[in-house]
């Protein structure tokens, strides 16, 4: 008697932790894409990383076209060097491990 309740507190406890994550991570990822305390990497990489045309300009009568490459198939290392490193376009942004992680899963997750 007295192990089934100990048994239904933890059965408790385990419910109620689960429902405290009321955001997964790629819903939290995804945000964080959009909106990482900064300009949103959306607005230079696409909407999953796939890269893009971000503006075309003409200079002394030449035409130039800045672009992306796709940023959602690079070694872990990689991005997290350059989300570190000093760029010449892109802003430095100062993430935590946690968040680029969750931002390279989210980037690197089979359903593109
Ligand atoms: C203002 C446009 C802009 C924004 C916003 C931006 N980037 Fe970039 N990113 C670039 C450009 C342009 C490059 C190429 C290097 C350069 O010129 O800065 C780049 C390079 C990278 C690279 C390296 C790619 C490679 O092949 O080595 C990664 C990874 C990356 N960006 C991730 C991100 C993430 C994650 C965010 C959001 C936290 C972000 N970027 C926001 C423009 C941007």
């Amino acid at each position: 008697m007295k192990y089934s309740l100990l048994i239904f507190l933890l059965f408790i406890n385990v419910e109620a932790k689960e429902k405290d994550s009321f955001i997964t991570e790629t819903e939290y990822a995804k945000h964080l894409y959009k909106n990482p305390r900064g300009i949103g990497c959306n607005k230079c990489h696409g909407k999953k990383g796939e890269g893009m045309i971000i503006s075309k300009y003409k200079h002394k009568g030449e035409e130039y076209i800045l672009q992306t490459k796709e940023i959602n198939s690079l070694k872990y290392s990689s991005f997290v060097e350059a989300l570190k490193e000093k760029r010449s376009i892109m802003p430095k942004y100062f993430l935590t491990n946690t968040e680029m992680k969750a931002l390279y899963n989210y980037l690197h997750k089979e359903e593109k």
